[in-house]
């Protein structure tokens, strides 16, 4: 029944702020244990499609997508890497993970994880709302928490949940209502970024190459057999106008460039963009009855492929306790959430920082260094223990937490 503030009450077991790919996965997981859920986003469907974003997914998550029924368009469409290149001094090191750890990761966009979940969501009745605006969270101290929102015809809703899960992204405003003497913001700034493009040309290599040299850091990743995704490493202030075809090429071409002769193949830029990190977690994860999980609760550079793994993995968690929840256990389940998937989430952190300050050049580095870096590049690449380590760690670690 309608209050007089707003012009439609709907209650509902879980409202989920923020329909990015953590958010609707929470969805269809809670919809395939028959726990509804309204989700709900500020942006359109096709802003959050056309948004670039990372490619990498573990075996582990892709596995889910394919076994949970969101879709098994990966399998056709995605790609299975099992290694990927690290390149120094100009010279090539392969990271072999089947060889290593027995596991490989799916190059297949967020942009389509994202599609795949909003189809599977459309596919089982789950009521997702884009474009809404003026979101409001209400009451989370309370067993009734209540979320308000201005649909885009302009008429204001309400839902009253038992449980709200903050899944609004980097920007989250949910993070912000746990009380600010009661919450804990660990965070690093970075002092550089990545330029990003799109280009229509052929794949460069089979696989990934994360490129240390002494102009900077490179990644040459993929999307198709015709377009290409690169990032160079630039100042977080760089100016994309700045750069026409040609300079972009040049720099690509200086930071992957060595004696084995190695060049990238060319191609029509038509994208780029500058794109900022840092690495940020909050806590705690929960507040009364709102539950924070992926961006919302902890971001990483992009350096080690990690942010929509570790967003899933929360939700994975997460749906798995808030059935619990709903079961004989009530809400005593919750308090396994944060252990959980902080465990997790901190080791993303250090692998994340680890993998980006060792190969992107500081501004002002010295000399020094640029050569400790390629000592440490050396051990890494140099022992099976070192390459071990590295290929444990992008590939995923078990979602349970271990000793
Ligand atoms: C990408 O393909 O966009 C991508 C791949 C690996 C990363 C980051 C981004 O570490």
């Amino acid at each position: 029944m309608a209050d007089a503030a707003v012009d439609s009450v709907t209650p509902v077991p879980v409202a989920i702020v923020g329909a990015g790919p953590a958010g609707l996965m929470l969805a269809h997981l809670l919809g395939r244990a028959g726990i509804e859920t309204i989700a709900l986003d500020t942006r359109t469907r096709h802003e959050i499609e056309t948004t670039q974003r990372a490619g990498i997914l573990e075996a582990d998550i892709a596995r889910d997508l394919v076994e949970t029924g969101v879709s098994d368009r990966i399998l056709a469409d995605g790609y299975e890497h099992e290694g990927i290149e690290l390149r120094f001094g100009g010279q090539a090191h392969r990271i072999d993970f089947q060889d290593l750890v027995g596991e490989s990761v799916w190059l297949y966009p967020q942009t389509d994880v994202f599609v795949d979940l909003a189809n599977a969501r459309q596919r089982d009745g789950g009521t997702v709302l884009f474009g809404i605006k003026d979101t409001e969270v209400l009451d989370i101290t309370t067993g009734n928490p209540r979320v308000r929102y201005t649909a885009p015809d302009g008429t204001r809703h309400e839902i009253r949940a038992r449980y709200v899960v903050g899944a609004d992204g980097s920007r989250s405003m949910c993070r912000g209502l746990v009380p600010e003497d009661r919450r804990v913001r660990y965070g690093k700034e970075y002092p550089f970024a990545w330029f990003g493009i799109l280009t229509e040309a052929p794949m460069s290599a089979p696989e990934l190459i994360y490129a240390h040299s002494a102009h900077g850091f490179a990644l040459i990743s993929q999307r198709t057999e015709t377009v290409q995704r690169m990032y160079f490493q630039c100042d977080p202030e760089e100016n994309v106008d700045a750069w026409p075809d040609d300079r972009i090429w040049e720099t690509l071409q200086a930071r992957v460039a060595g004696p084995d002769g190695f060049r990238l193949k060319e191609g029509p830029v038509f994208e780029k963009s500058v794109l900022k990190f840092r690495s940020f977690v909050q806590e705690p994860m929960r507040w009364g009855s709102m539950v924070l999980a992926g961006d919302a609760a902890h971001t990483v550079p992009p350096t080690g492929a990690r942010g929509l793994n570790l967003a899933l993995h929360d939700v994975k968690v997460l749906a798995e306790v808030l059935v619990r929840a709903f079961g004989s256990e009530g809400e005593n389940a919750l308090d396994d959430y944060q252990p959980q998937a902080l465990q997790r989430v901190w080791r993303a952190q250090n692998f994340s920082y680890w993998m980006t300050q060792m190969l992107h050049t500081a501004p002002g580095g010295s000399d020094y260094d640029l050569r400790r870096q390629l000592g440490e590049l050396d051990n890494v690449v140099g022992t099976r223990a070192g390459r071990t380590y590295l290929a444990e760690q992008y590939t995923g670690w078990p979602t349970r937490p271990t000793a």
